[in-house]
C-alpha cells in the first residue's frame, strides 16, 4: 500500500500528486513527507520551495507578501490558465472557502445595512484591512442610485486600494466608496461608522491581540455601531490539513484557528454584545457579529 492510499487525501491533492509525479517526483515526495512529519533534507526542501515559487503565481505572490490581498484576490477571481499548483489552491477546500466567505459576506451585509436603513437616513460602513474592498464594491453596486449608503475602504497597501478604485469606477460607484491608505488601528475617522468589517485580518492573531484590535475598533464605531469580524475556524484545519500545511510551509501562514465560542469570548472581552455569527458554506470561516457596549 502506498503512502497516498493510507492517508485519505482529497481529490484535489491526488490530482496534484498525479501531475507532480509526471513533472517532478521529488516535489511530490517532499510534500508527502512534510505532511507526515517525516525528516526531509534541506536540499529537497529548497528544491520543492523553488519549484513552488517558479510554478505558481499564487505561491510567488503569497511568499513575497504573506498578508496581502493578492492571495485572496486570486482565490476570488481565479486565473485564466492556472498552473497545476495554482489549480490546486483554487480547487482545494480551503481555497474555495475563501471565495465562499466573500459570498457569505455579500449575502449577510445587505441585511445588516437594511436594518440600519430602517432606523436612520444614512449608513456608513468602514472596511478595515479592505484590500481592494471587493465585498463592499459588489454590495454597494446593488444599491445603485441609493446615495445614503456609503463606505470607506481602509488599507495600508496602496496598490490594493488603487485596484479597488479601478473596480469601483468600473461598477460606476466610485462616488459611494472612499479609499484611505492608513493603518486602521491609527485611523481617526471624520465620521464614525455604523458598520465595521474586519475580514481576513484576525486569522493569524492570538486571542489577546484580537481583543486589542477590537478594543481599538470601538473608537471607530458610532454608539449603536456593529462589527463583523472573520476568523479561520478549527474545521478548516480538520477538513483540509494538507492545504493548511502547504500554506504554513510556503508562507508561514500559521493561522490561529478559533471555535465560535472563542470568537464570542474575544468580542465579549473587547466590550461588544454578541449578536451572532455566520459562516461560509464550508464552515471554514466564522464571521462574528457584535454591537458596541457604550
Ligand atoms: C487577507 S487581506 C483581506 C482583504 C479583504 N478584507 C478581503 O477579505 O478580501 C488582509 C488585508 O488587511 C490589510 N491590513 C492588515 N492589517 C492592517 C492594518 N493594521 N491597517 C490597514 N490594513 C491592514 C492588509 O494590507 C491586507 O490588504
Amino acid at each position: 500500500m502506498t503512502v497516498e492510499e493510507k492517508i485519505v487525501f482529497s481529490e484535489a491533492t491526488l490530482k496534484l500528486f498525479e501531475i507532480l509525479a509526471e513533472e517532478d517526483e521529488r516535489v511530490k515526495d517532499f510534500l508527502v513527507k512534510r505532511f507526515q512529519g517525516l525528516p526531509v533534507s534541506y536540499t529537497l526542501e529548497e528544491w520543492a520551495y523553488n519549484y513552488f515559487i517558479a510554478h505558481s503565481v499564487i505561491t510567488a505572490a503569497t511568499v513575497a507578501n504573506p498578508g496581502s490581498s493578492m492571495t485572496t484576490e486570486f482565490l476570488y477571481e481565479g486565473l485564466s490558465s492556472p498552473s497545476p499548483i495554482d489549480n490546486y489552491f483554487l480547487q482545494a477546500k480551503a481555497g474555495q472557502a475563501v471565495k465562499a466567505r466573500l459570498v457569505a459576506i455579500e449575502g449577510e451585509l445587505p441585511k445588516i445595512i437594511e436594518h440600519y436603513r430602517s432606523n436612520q437616513k444614512s449608513v456608513l460602513i468602514g472596511n478595515l484591512g479592505s484590500g481592494p474592498g471587493r465585498d463592499i464594491i459588489n454590495t454597494l453596486h446593488h444599491y445603485g442610485d441609493i446615495l445614503s449608503v456609503k463606505a470607506v475602504n481602509i488599507d495600508k497597501d496602496k496598490k490594493a486600494l488603487e485596484r479597488g478604485e479601478r473596480m469601483a469606477a468600473g461598477r460606476n460607484i466610485n462616488h459611494l466608496v472612499e479609499f484611505v491608505q492608513e493603518d486602521f488601528l491609527k485611523h481617526k475617522p471624520a465620521e464614525k461608522f455604523d458598520i465595521a468589517l474586519l475580514i481576513g485580518v484576525l486569522c493569524p492573531l492570538e486571542p489577546e491581540i484580537c481583543i486589542k484590535y477590537l478594543k481599538i475598533i470601538r473608537h471607530l464605531l458610532k454608539p449603536n455601531g456593529c462589527l463583523i469580524a472573520s476568523n479561520a475556524s478549527k474545521k478548516m484545519i480538520r477538513d483540509d490539513p494538507f492545504t493548511c500545511m502547504i500554506m504554513d510551509w510556503m508562507a508561514n501562514w500559521r493561522l490561529i484557528h478559533k471555535e465560535e465560542n472563542e470568537v464570542r469570548q474575544i468580542f465579549k472581552e473587547a466590550g461588544y454584545e454578541w449578536s451572532g455569527s455566520f459562516t461560509d458554506s464550508y464552515g471554514f470561516h466564522i464571521m462574528g457579529m457584535g454591537k458596541m457596549i457604550p
